[in-house]
């Protein structure tokens, strides 16, 4: 079983990253892993911090010459900041009036309702942890996911659909989401140039203002056969373990399956997807006129792309802060402010890209097994033959 895990803190040394149950002999291309980082780090209205982080996957373990070899892999990712923190945060008990509170609970962080569960007087150590900084950790073995899954012919890549109140309102084809990963500078990732302007607009507005801005992105997993995940039991069907693995991302508050949202306001006839037979295709000769399902009916996989939209409320650090209260003196104060990103929504896209691709290959590695990748590959090989056969 595919298992993974990650630890380390904001302003730490680094982050740390555990996957365990990839099969022997995948190739591991560094410089793709290093790649999926920086795009992480790209996209209008980042904040003075990704100036300071060039993230580098750092493999301790599980990896020799290039190649997986089934034991667990640990990747290190480096904070450059921590030398600015290594006396605010030791290990060691250190000097504590070079620690640096958080002196007031920002709304919309985890500040104080970390603070009242782990018994915290303010904090620093809430935000530590909480800080989406975590999620590069997860697009590193994301990356290593998404090697995984190319070697049975599937990808994972997102685009952005909407920044505040501005949406692209069409479908983008594959294609296109495809060449956006081409591009080598990254403004916010929308497959429309016009939109993409509007978007830039709205970041623009909240610059000025010291506000924030949330948005949504969407992930589409590309060729995926038919038949990943089940229905058979309520915590194997794969539209949910898809919506917890992208609403398990920091700032995501809904997500959205196909056209699941505008589904809930319209006929049945306007979006179930009509079942055509054309004996040719990719998996089997059975073909759709279009996806509103986002090629998940009833918790499995049913060939077409899948499609995954993850809703990102606003940044919560705002350059003007809201009310709060300090913690010490109870008095009301504006919240704390630290560095902070006004608009993250391409960057939130590629880690919801690693969720969907570690999803996904722990449902492709549940069905298809495999110690080495020799025995993964024969084993879905023979499953393609089934469904062209069937
Ligand atoms: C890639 C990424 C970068 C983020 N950067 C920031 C940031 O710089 N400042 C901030 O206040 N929130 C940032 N956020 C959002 C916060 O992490 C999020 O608002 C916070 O964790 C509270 O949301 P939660 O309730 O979902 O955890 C970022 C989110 C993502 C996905």
């Amino acid at each position: 079983m595919l298992r993974y895990f990650t630890s380390g803190e904001s302003h730490g040394e680094g982050l740390v990253a555990f996957l365990s149950g990839l099969p022997a002999g995948l190739k591991v291309d560094l410089a793709f892993v290093d790649r999926e980082l920086w795009r992480r780090q790209q996209g209008y209205g980042r904040g003075g911090r990704m100036k300071i982080e060039t993230d580098r996957a750092h493999i301790l373990s599980g990896v020799r010459q290039a190649l997986t070899i089934g034991s667990p892999i640990a990747v290190l990712l480096e904070n450059k900041d921590w030398k600015n923190w290594e006396e605010a945060l030791p290990v060691e008990e250190g000097d504590p009036a070079k620690h640096k509170r958080v002196a007031s609970p920002r709304p919309g962080h985890a500040d104080l309702a970390g603070a009242l569960k782990y018994n915290f007087s303010e904090a620093r150590y809430v935000l530590e942890r909480a800080s989406a900084r975590e999620s590069a950790a997860r697009v590193a073995i994301g990356a290593l996911a998404k090697l995984f899954l190319r070697e049975l012919g599937i990808e994972v890549l997102s685009h952005v659909v909407a920044v505040g109140a501005t949406s692209l309102d069409k479908e983008v084809p594959w294609e296109q989401i495809r060449s956006l990963w081409d591009r080598q500078e990254i403004l916010l990732n929308c497959a429309d140039v016009d939109a993409e302007q509007r978007m830039k607009t709205e970041v623009d507005k909240v610059l000025k203002t010291g506000d924030s801005v949330g948005g949504i992105f969407e992930v589409v997993a590309h060729k995926v056969p038919p038949g990943l995940g089940t229905y058979a039991q309520w915590d194997e069907r794969l539209d949910g373990l898809l919506a917890g693995a992208v609403m398990s991302l920091q700032a995501v508050k809904a997500v959205e399956i196909g056209a699941g949202v505008t589904a809930a306001a319209s006929p049945g006839s306007a979006v179930h997807d009509e079942i055509a037979y054309a004996g040719e295709g990719n998996f089997t000769g059975f073909s759709r006129s279009r996806n509103n399902a986002g090629g998940i009916e009833g918790g499995v996989s049913n060939g077409e792309d899948i499609r995954v939209r993850g809703y990102l409320k606003p940044i919560s650090t705002l350059r003007r802060p809201l009310q709060s209260v300090d913690f010490a003196s109870r008095e009301p104060v504006k919240a704390a402010y630290e560095r902070s990103d006004v608009c993250v929504v391409p960057a939130a896209g590629v880690a919801g890209e690693a969720m969907v691709a570690l999803t996904l290959a722990r449902c492709a590695l549940e069905k298809f097994g495999g110690d080495s990748m020799l025995e993964t590959h024969r084993n879905f090989q023979g499953y393609c033959q089934q469904l062209k056969n069937y």
